[in-house]
């Protein structure tokens, strides 16, 4: 504890940022997970959580895949949702000046099927007041699949990164699609190329059969998989592409995502080397999972005797 009883749960996430993105602890809702946070804001206690990334975010709207588009399997979820967005102009006009008046940072998420997309978001939102950063969603750059994450290759994502650091002031993550095995590579390119922190993993590619019709269920093909299925291998890719950057580039965080679940999953991911963590699917299942697990932390780091979640981040590497 420190001297004032409390435990300390802040964490940097853009250390080499001029004016970094502090989160008061580092819980944090996943991208298309948790809408723009106004929806569930005072069941889920918004205003506790370290930061919320909104919903992929593109230049234009974008309207829904076919009906069924999500589909909830043994210990996890498949889903198609592509990236049904409302486009820039409003996420700038209707929910920006909300997020400025709240406590907790928002993120948001911008996706893209070109370069210029991307940098032609990103510009719009500079200067946008209620945004604290942004997170790339690079993985809809290479293959346009609905929406459902394929991978980008490292040379892809320096691109994307180059072009989008020299368009936003704003603290930029890369987050990283779990689709080409190891992630090392990608996330040495979105660092050298001027992240500040990376982010993984976004979905799994999948596929559902629907044996009446006796076709793949969803109409783009592939579909996306997530939920505590996908935790083990998650936290693999974290623990190994945060051992490769603390030796390569030890000021630029990772940020862990993949289905966690509970406190205990959390902290797994946190002594995998991840300085803060990002709940996806279970917010359908317990809206007020993120708030659960801030608290699950806190009384955690209290427990052990220690006074700052940083001691743990990277414990098990
Ligand atoms: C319904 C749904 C929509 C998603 N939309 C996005 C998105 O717009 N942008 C993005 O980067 N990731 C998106 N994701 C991926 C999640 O943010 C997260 O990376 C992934 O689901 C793994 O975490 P989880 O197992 O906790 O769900 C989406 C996931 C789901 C289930």
């Amino acid at each position: 504890m420190g001297d004032d009883g409390l435990v300390r749960l802040q964490v940097e996430l853009a250390p080499r940022h001029k004016t970094g993105l502090l989160l008061k602890n580092p819980v944090m809702t996943a991208a298309g997970t948790f809408g723009y946070g106004v929806e569930l804001a005072r069941l889920a206690e918004v205003q506790r959580l370290g930061a919320v990334i909104c919903k992929g975010t593109t230049l234009r709207a974008r309207t829904a895949n076919a009906p069924l588009q999500m589909l909830e399997v043994a210990s996890g979820l498949v889903h198609a949702i592509g990236l049904q967005n409302p486009g820039v102009r409003v996420v700038a006009e209707k929910y920006a000046p909300i997020w400025a008046s709240w406590e907790t940072l928002v993120i948001v998420n911008v996706a893209g099927t070109s370069i210029d997309e991307y940098v032609e978001v990103v510009e719009y939102l500079e200067g946008v007041a209620g945004i604290a950063g942004i997170e790339l969603n690079v993985s809809c750059l290479d293959v346009q699949q609905g929406g459902v994450t394929v991978g980008a290759s490292p040379q892809v994502i320096a691109d994307v990164t180059i072009a989008v650091r020299n368009a936003t002031t704003l603290p930029l993550i890369v987050k990283l699609s779990p689709n080409t095995g190891d992630l090392r590579p990608a996330a040495l390119a979105a660092a050298s190329a001027g992240a500040d922190a990376v982010s993984l993993i976004n979905t799994l590619t999948s596929i559902s059969i629907d044996i009446h019709t006796r076709r793949l269920r969803f109409d783009n093909d592939l579909s996306g998989f997530s939920g505590p299925a996908i935790k083990p291998i998650a936290l693999r890719m974290v623990y190994e592409v945060a051992s490769e950057l603390r030796s390569s580039h030890p000021d630029i965080p990772v940020i862990g995502v993949g289905g966690i679940s509970s406190t205990q999953d959390a902290l797994e991911f946190l002594m995998a080397g991840a300085s803060a963590i990002q709940v996806g699917s279970m917010n359908f299942v317990n809206p007020r999972i993120c708030v659960e697990i801030v608290e699950g932390i806190d009384a955690f780091l209290r427990q052990e005797g220690i006074k700052d979640v940083r001691a743990i981040v990277g414990a098990a590497l």
